[in-house]
């Protein structure tokens, strides 16, 4: 999704820090990339174009010293990807960047049209960027023209905003978009996640909805509502150093090896006595002991994390869960009540989807729980309560690391409510709990090590265009996330199906050499799985199964063995191979891994 950075300080470095700060924001996918910069002699000039960071780059060569500027990546919705449509968009008097999408555009381009302005390119954005002209030229004053200006927005936004007259202030203004505020030493920033502003600060304001900011280089005033308001100041936990490579050729891969440290570093503070324990997080325990349903709620992969929270909370706990997906959710009319936990599962805490459906769920009087792994951001501050996973920075758009630590914290989760509802005994949970913290992480770590194994399969894998992946119960789960990691950074089209469902239609795709992976990490259903495995091998596939019992299977082509785990956490050591898998596939087909084509990082826009 679309970036933003701001910078205003005493040092004429503002080109170096915009330019950095779009750099740290190229995870997020975006398609165009431009910077509006007042020089020393406070002119404000604009220079954008479609494509990258390292364009844009050539293009500012020799631009000078600047001591204030705003930059953006952008990601197209409102037009295709070109230098016209690109941000910042504006007038002689101003320029603005924008995340979000300005849904009534359409009527408000109408009025501006018949005010006399005329439009260049195909955006919302420039609607929002004349319209500011509009309440600026009635010489309201820049805040007022601001507030005018947002009170006539309807939609998503967090803009950031320079006047041509004023080159030493940068307002920003959000609502359901995320933009923070970073503190420097005679400099201030503006950003849409702290991950751009590392290299500078670690300080920052999250902007709540509504908020306009006013930043200079020595202050910033945060208002609402025409008053002005404290926000708490934070302090992200990680450093420039976490957001980079660190030796490694992509973040995908940097984080996936990152996973048996960020399992332990998340379930760490919540387990005592190797029992769970959640004192710290403040839960209500006395609540969680009466729900009598939960839903999980998200979005691709933190969605397929769900699926496994659901097999964890039914069989340990006895609870009946529904997994839905936040798109659909939020417009189905959910059946949900205060009885209800509605527990929302996000790696950003801001995709816009997730965020929705969270409010419809309190809106419906049902109790709210955020597993997010942003700090401060919007999910973790409206829900009622809130679990950090403390995975790190997570940089790469597939996400990975985000992925084993939501599903190890839905299982802790799991293991504490089934303890409270004398489901299991605690020599059980203990077990449990050991397995979780001590056997999965080593279990992960021991896959990493054969990292080789697995990519001279994937070489095979590379040559296809199209894989399935099938497995049942929780190895469907896993298949799911499997087949999702595999397409959207190797372009190969995948599927996952659940083993018994094939023969009801998926199995005329099988043919001669077609690529399945096989799950079977379940004792109770390998002898299924083994059946299922020779129906798609009579009709010509080539099967690779992964499983913790290789020796109960007869057909597959190869075999990946996951070491010996208890078989209710063997999805942990398997999902690092379908990882490894999807990554070395890409890589072999020289896609371009930690920046898929049309995706993006944070979805903040619907
Ligand atoms: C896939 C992927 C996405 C995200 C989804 C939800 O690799 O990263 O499917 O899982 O967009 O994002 P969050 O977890 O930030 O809500």
């Amino acid at each position: 999704m679309c970036g933003i950075i701001g910078y205003v300080g005493k040092e004429a470095n503002a080109l170096d820090v915009l330019l950095k700060g779009l750099s740290s924001l190229e995870y997020r996918g975006y398609d165009s990339v431009g910077v509006a910069m007042f020089d020393r002699m406070h002119r404000l000039s604009t220079v954008k174009c479609a494509g990258r960071v390292a364009e844009l780059e050539k293009r500012v060569q020799g631009s000078g010293d600047s001591y204030c500027g705003i930059g953006h990546t952008r990601w197209a919705t409102h037009g295709a990807p070109s230098d016209i449509n690109s941000h910042p968009h504006g007038s002689a008097n101003l320029q603005i960047v924008h995340n979000g999408i300005i849904e009534n555009y359409a009527c408000l381009k109408k009025e501006l049209t018949e005010l006399g302005y005329t439009f260049v390119s195909d955006t919302d954005t420039e609607v929002a960027a004349k319209l500011l002209d509009y309440y600026y030229m009635k010489r309201r004053g820049h805040f007022d023209a601001v507030c005018e200006t947002i009170e006539r927005l309807e939609g998503s936004y967090a803009l950031a905003i320079v006047f041509a007259d004023d080159s030493g202030t940068i307002y920003a203004a959000r609502k359901d978009s995320p933009l923070i505020i970073g503190i420097g030493e005679d400099a201030n920033y503006i950003a849409s996640d702290i991950t751009a502003l590392l290299f500078k600060t670690r300080d920052y304001y999250s902007l709540e909805d509504g908020d306009i900011a006013c930043v200079k280089a020595d202050c910033i005033s945060i208002y609402n509502k025409g008053i002005e308001v404290k926000r708490e100041k934070q302090t992200a936990k990680w450093d420039h150093v976490a957001a980079e490579k660190g030796g490694y050729d992509h973040f995908m891969l940097k984080e996936i090896h990152e996973e048996p440290e960020a399992i332990i570093r998340t379930l760490r503070p919540r387990i005592k006595d190797m029992l769970p324990d959640f004192s710290a997080d403040k839960l209500d325990e006395d609540a969680l002991k009466r729900i009598s349903r939960l839903h999980i709620v998200a979005c691709g992969t933190a969605m397929h994390a769900g699926l496994i929270g659901k097999f964890m909370f039914e069989k340990y706990a006895g609870l009946p869960v529904s997994v839905e997906i936040a798109s659909e959710f939020r417009y189905n009319d959910p059946i949900i009540d205060e009885n209800d936990l509605v527990i929302i599962v996000s790696q950003s805490g801001e995709t816009a989807d997730s965020l929705a459906a969270l409010r419809l769920a309190k809106e419906k009087g049902a109790s709210t729980l955020g597993i997010v792994n942003v700090i401060g951001s919007t999910i973790a501050n409206e829900a009622h309560s809130v679990l950090y996973t403390y995975a790190g920075p997570e940089i790469a758009v597939a996400s990975t690391k985000a992925y084993s630590v939501q599903t190890s914290l839905l299982t802790l989760l799991a293991i504490r409510v089934s303890l409270l509802r004398s489901r299991i005994d605690e020599k059980e949970a203990r077990e449990f709990t050991h397995e979780l913290y001590v056997d999965a992480p080593r279990a992960i770590k021991e896959m990493l090590e054969r990292a080789s194994e697995i990519k001279a399969l994937a070489g095979n894998f590379a040559k296809s265009e199209d894989l399935f992946f099938i497995g049942r119960g929780k190895d469907y789960y896993l298949s799911c996330e499997g087949s999702l990691k595999l397409k959207e950074i190797s372009y190969i089209h995948s599927e996952a199906y659940a083993a018994g469902e094939l023969k009801h239609g998926t199995i005329s795709l099988i043919d001669d050499g077609v690529p399945v992976i096989a799950l079977a990490t379940e004792s109770r259903l390998y002898g299924k799985m083994e059946s299922n495995i020779r129906e798609v091998k009579s009709r010509g596939a080539e099967v690779t199964l992964i499983t913790n019992a290789e020796s109960e299977f007869k057909s597959a082509d190869h075999v990946i063995d996951i070491l010996p785990i208890s078989e209710r956490l063997a999805f942990l050591p398997v999902a690092t191979v379908l990882q490894l898998i999807a990554y070395f596939t890409s890589t072999e087909r020289g896609c371009d891994v930690d920046k898929p084509r049309n995706l993006a990082k944070s979805v903040t826009v619907e």
